[in-house]
């Protein structure tokens, strides 16, 4: 079990919390808070010398080249792929622009069918919805259950030879549900699709085995998982990613380049990395990492699952809320107050000193499968505690519409 005491003591933003000078946080899944170690990892690159990576021939950028080259090699080891197979982005919306760009453009033809899901975040929709209007390919939506669970069996239903990409994400980033994704990616191989995963809200909480569930794209996010903002992974299968054109030339990612254009570029990873990176962000998930690891993820899957059953148990028995994800096993809560707007519950907690998000969270298509444009995300992580949760339930309990409303014009 977690000491949650001692971890908060880690997190200076939380120190301050536990001294009431800031608001209870449950928007982790918009972004986490960080640790110390990863502030200090991002400090330290500028405290000591901000010096450019494989381009100086000084100790300096000896030591921070290979800084960053045990980073990558690092977050490969995380994610059980090789490091040839990591790419790094500007976040998980990069990866699956470059995905959409670098390689569905290229592969599919008219009338290949791309199956996907309502639930899917903005980032991983529209770049696809892009990439079937200027290929011809089709967008297919595998049919949600009432509520929007995923049904394993609707999935099977909906494959075909057409479909030549499936793409997913492991956790819905509004209900919080876990996708089989091993037996997904079986499914689409066996009808000789590509299954990309959008790993956005199931990295930072779940053990991540890329080469064990046999995916073959994964996208994710460095500031989702107490890493700095400004930095994405893309993990391709290093055949996939050979194949792949970069969508952005320039420096870094060339071998050599001529005056008539006969251009050689670096080989996989490096021709994607076009232009300086984001150096102190790398250097800061590699030490967010560290952190996640020195806790086990299992132990943050387990405390965060607690404390979601807690927030269901207890927001279950107010008759006045309607729970949309009671059962999802990860630490996402998504609710109404009835007769109440998703936004006005939320500046009424933020009155109160809890931060949640409302709207739609990105997933505008699937306020048609759950009949509600609008709701209220509390999202948990391992640092947040069963008082915290005990408060939103409390504060929960006596909101009005008229309390609201207070609030939203003061
Ligand atoms: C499921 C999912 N995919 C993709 C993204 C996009 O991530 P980023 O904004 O870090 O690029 C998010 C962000 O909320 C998300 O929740």
């Amino acid at each position: 079990m977690l000491d949650t005491a001692r971890i908060r003591q880690d997190f200076p933003v939380l120190r301050k919390t536990d001294c009431g000078e800031l608001g209870i946080y449950f928007d982790n899944a918009a972004t986490t808070y960080k640790p110390q170690t990863v502030i200090d990892a991002v400090m330290a690159y500028y405290t000591e010398g901000s010096v450019n990576i494989h381009r100086g021939e000084y100790d300096r950028s000896f030591a921070i080249s290979e800084a960053y080259d045990a980073a990558r090699a690092k977050v490969a080891r995380f994610i059980h792929a090789d490091p040839h197979e990591i790419i790094f982005t500007s976040g998980a919306t990069a990866s699956m622009n470059l995905i959409a760009m670098g390689y569905a453009e290229a592969v599919l033809q008219p009338d290949d069918v791309i199956l996907t899901l309502e639930s899917e975040h903005a980032s991983s929709l529209l770049p696809l919805m892009r990439v079937a209007s200027k290929t011809g390919a089709r967008i297919e939506y595998i049919p949600l259950l009432d509520g929007g669970r995923f049904d394993l069996e609707a999935y099977k239903n909906a494959l075909h030879d057409r479909v030549k990409l499936v793409a997913v994400a492991h956790v819905s980033n509004v209900l919080g549900y876990i996708l089989p994704i091993a037996e997904m990616a079986r499914l689409a191989h066996s009808v000789g699709a590509v299954i990309c995963v959008d790993g956005a809200q199931s990295v930072p909480h779940l053990k991540t085995d890329v080469t064990g569930w046999d995916i073959d794209f994964l996208s994710f996010s460095s500031h989702k998982m107490l890493g700095p903002t400004g930095l994405g992974i893309l993990y391709g299968k290093k055949a996939l990613l050979d194949q792949m054109d970069p969508v952005l030339l320039g420096g870094g990612s060339n071998a050599r380049f001529d005056r008539t254009g006969q251009l050689v570029l670096k080989g996989t990873p490096y021709k994607f990395e076009s232009g300086t990176p984001a150096i102190e962000a790398v250097l800061g998930l590699s030490a967010a990492i560290d952190y996640l690891e020195g806790l086990g993820m299992d132990a943050i899957y387990e405390a965060e699952h607690a404390l979601k059953a807690r927030m269901v148990q207890g927001l279950s028995t107010l008759d006045h809320i309607v729970l949309y994800n009671a059962d999802a096993p990860t630490g996402i809560v998504t609710f109404n107050v009835k007769g109440i707007p998703a936004q006005d519950v939320a500046f009424y907690l933020n009155a109160n000193g809890i931060m949640v998000r409302s709207g739609n969270h990105c997933a505008k298509v699937l306020v048609d499968v759950i009949h509600t444009p609008d709701t209220v995300r509390a999202s948990l992580a391992f640092y947040n505690t069963p008082a915290e949760v005990d408060r939103l339930i409390d504060v929960l309990r006596s909101v009005t519409l008229e309390a609201c409303i207070a609030v939203t014009i003061a």
